[in-house]
């Protein structure tokens, strides 16, 4: 084994550079060359990389982001092109497989979310070496008990509601907090019960505007005339339909979601008369350095990525089983997103503390 290549995939996540840390540190103490390609699968087939040496690699640990770049358009199976002026989508994923032999990359560590490693496992079926490391904020992904970022992104969700709930105190208001997570709720229900939420609204529990009204109005009686609702961006409408903000052209997961946050604080308003502002916290939750949970699940995950990749131990995914990294093959890994069961243990326990889903 003589050179690794690694890239970072989709939307980003704290944490990233600590994986490319992680790999980047066990690489060197092998005498292996590290090259990182630029922009996610797209600096793959444009050829865009660099050869990471130690410099690149310090003071990688706490920082946000991806040095590498990301992207979460760029597909190799169905690839922007320009063509006579025009953007046409063309299959280059033999060229993806053609680069990474030309320049003799053994195997390549992948870091992206549902996306990005799918598109690995189909490279794979192509003949490309690749390992996988499970990345993103919504927690939503099969195969691992958890993701990197998803830490981080609860306790930047945790602290927007410790600020919202002496506003909505002071004003005797219904604050509401819109949550990203796409269609699993996860960093809701997290950050709803470390946040102290009085309704929690996910897409997995379907609720009412009558049964969320009946919380609010409660907590008046109980002399607590203000409330805080968490709802996950794909939490469905009273119709049962989720909120689309906008539709991404060239993306693989087109859709974007948000803006339900609005639609309850408009129904608080008329159904219980309270007065009720909405937040989007949006790609704050993205941001900024990992949490210390975060920092050592990368650095794990970082770490044995790059002992399979050397040892030779292709078309896997690093993931978490009881607390222990282990791996599994692509194959095994299960389709669609991993949601919040109804009846998880944290859902129990917050039914039980009386924190309302509006179910
Ligand atoms: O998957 C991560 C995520 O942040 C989702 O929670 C959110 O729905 C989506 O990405 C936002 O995507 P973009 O950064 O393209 O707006």
């Amino acid at each position: 084994m003589k050179r690794l290549g690694i890239l970072t995939g989709g939307g980003d996540a704290p944490g990233l550079n600590a994986v490319i840390r992680a790999v980047a540190k066990v690489a060197g103490a092998e005498g292996v060359e590290l090259y990182g390609f630029r922009n996610g699968y797209s600096g793959l087939i444009r050829g865009d990389y660099l050869k990471l040496e130690k410099q690149h690699i310090s003071g990688l640990l706490h920082r946000g982001g991806t040095i590498l770049g990301t992207n979460n358009r760029e597909n190799p199976f169905n690839f922007p092109v320009e063509e006579d002026d025009n953007i046409v989508y063309k299959d280059m994923s033999n060229k993806a497989v053609d680069n990474l032999e030309t320049l003799k990359i053994d195997c390549l560590i992948v870091i992206g979310g549902d996306g990005s490693l799918a598109i690995a496992r189909e490279l794979t079926e192509k003949g490309a070496r690749i390992v996988g490391v499970p990345k993103t904020i919504d927690n939503d992904m099969q195969g691992t008990e958890q993701t990197f970022g998803f830490d981080t992104a609860v306790t930047t969700a945790t602290e927007a509601l410790d600020k919202l709930h002496t506003t909505a105190e002071s004003h005797h208001r219904v604050m509401v907090l819109e949550l990203m997570g796409r269609y699993a709720g996860w960093i809701a229900l997290y950050s709803g019960v470390a946040g102290g939420a009085d309704v929690i609204l996910i897409p997995e529990i379907s609720w009412t505007m009558e049964n969320v009204a009946k919380k609010i109005i409660s907590r008046k009686e109980e002399g607590k005339p203000f409330s805080i609702i968490v709802v996950a961006e794909g939490a469905k409408n009273p119709k049962g339909e989720q909120v689309v903000r906008e539709t991404i052209e060239g993306s693989g997961d087109p859709v974007r979601l948000g803006g339900i946050s609005h639609l309850i604080a408009r129904l608080v308003e008329t159904t219980t008369g309270f007065e009720s502002r909405a937040t989007v916290l949006g790609h704050l939750q993205r941001g900024g350095s990992p949490s210390p949970f975060d920092r050592i699940l990368a650095t794990r995950y970082g770490e044995a990525a790059a002992r399979l990749a050397l040892s030779g131990e292709y078309g896997k995914m690093v993931s978490l089983r009881n607390g222990l990294v282990t791996s599994l093959d692509f194959g095994d890994i299960s389709s669609g997103c991993r949601t919040v069961p109804t009846n998880h243990v944290l859902v129990n326990a917050a039914k039980n503390i009386g924190i309302s889903f509006g179910d």
